[in-house]
């Protein structure tokens, strides 16, 4: 914190001109230094602004408070009014009443996350702040985390603590697809299936007749309870409630989905192990594969269809769908010279592991 350093006999009149001008920092109470001085907490950024009567000594260099001393206001300030302030100490110049209106009076508190409402901090000059106002907002709430509210998904309804399980937003594009594919009458294993962020496209829109899925974490376990309820859908799911790899299923699956990045190598055998035997399925791998940011040259080739729309898998984790199955040429339509060799590398593991069946 500032503060400007005057003799004692000039401290009230220099409070005086930095209240007048708006330059005191009322967060913090004056302090007395050595040698009979008093420092003044000040908003620095706007110093260059003040005028001070020319019988007053005070030297115009700032002193850095090592452990300032929350001013009586400051004290008896609500949560809301800290917001307020603090956020109009970073934007200075730029603090307006439309930004004023834009900051939240009410959130949730989950632990040590703090869950704001979706139409706050909208305005676009928040945007600009970047990371900057997400530390101002945590630290004026006194939290470690700050989520703002969204709508996670148009398939359905998911229910979940928000500090205990993820939603991935990331492979909204892959959701969307697996909820479109016709799954009618199938069995699927979901083998990573947190909350049930893919159970429930299958349940729900694909028109899987039966879901098995395994997840370990308890909370997510318990959430996906209520979803697969919430949804009317959970008399067509048995949650296994424990590590995938020791799933004690075998020959059920028409399809099975891997969900887990950036690998999910570790489950292959499994589910290997549980597709059906006789006919076969189909596996939804998730997997991070690297790739320079250039885009693919055009004469790359296009990965074969697999039962229902083929898609691939962008850097950033996002699927996309392939020209054929849009009926439209997009660049990212393109398979990667990486991610071919992943995809052959991946085909010559599993059929090793179905060999070994
Ligand atoms: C990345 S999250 C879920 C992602 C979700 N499938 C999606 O793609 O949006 C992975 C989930 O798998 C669970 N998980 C990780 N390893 C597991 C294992 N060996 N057995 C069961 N669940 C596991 C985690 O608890 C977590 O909920």
């Amino acid at each position: 914190v500032s503060a400007l350093v005057t003799e004692r006999r000039f401290a009230q009149r220099l409070r005086e001109c930095l209240e007048e001008e708006r330059l005191s920092d009322r967060r913090y109470q004056l302090q007395r230094m050595p040698g009979g001085r008093v420092a003044l907490p000040v908003l620095e950024e706007k110093l260059s602004q003040l005028c001070l009567p020319p019988e007053m000594p005070s030297s115009r260099t700032t002193f850095l408070l090592q452990d300032p001393v929350p001013s009586r206001a400051a004290r008896r300030r609500t949560p809301a009014q800290r917001l307020r302030d603090e956020l109009r100490l970073l934007l200075g110049a730029s603090w307006s009443e439309e930004l004023e209106r834009d900051v939240p009076h009410a959130w949730q508190r989950h632990g040590d996350l703090v869950l704001l409402s979706e139409d706050s901090f909208k305005a676009a000059p928040w945007e600009r702040l970047g990371s900057a106002l997400w530390d101002t907002v945590a630290s004026a709430l006194g939290a470690r985390r700050v989520a703002r509210r969204g709508r996670v998904m148009p398939d359905g309804m998911y229910t979940f603590d928000v500090t205990r399980c993820m939603f991935s937003m990331g492979n909204i594009t892959e959701k969307l697809r697996v909820a479109s594919l016709p799954c009618s009458g199938e069995v699927v294993v979901d083998l990573y299936a947190g909350i049930g962020y893919f159970t429930l496209p299958f349940l729900v829109h694909a028109g899987a007749a039966f879901v098995h899925a395994c997840e370990w974490n308890s909370h997510a376990v318990e959430a996906l309870h209520r979803t697969l309820v919430l949804n009317g859908v959970r008399d067509r799911c048995h949650i296994h409630s424990r590590d995938c790899r020791q799933l004690q299923l075998r020959d059920v699956a028409d399809r099975v989905n891997l969900g887990l990045i950036p690998s999910s190598e570790e489950g292959w055998p499994v589910a290997c192990r549980v597709l059906k035997k006789d006919t076969g399925g189909v596996l939804h791998i998730h997997h991070s594969v690297e790739s320079p940011p250039a885009p693919a040259p055009p004469q790359s080739a296009v990965l074969p269809a697999e039962r229902g729309s083929p898609e691939t898998a962008s850097p950033g984790g996002e699927a996309q769908h392939s020209a054929e199955d849009s009926g439209e040429e997009t660049p990212g339509a393109r398979l990667r010279p990486e991610w071919q060799r992943w995809a052959e590398a991946t085909a010559t593991q599993l059929q090793g592991l179905l060999a070994e069946l």
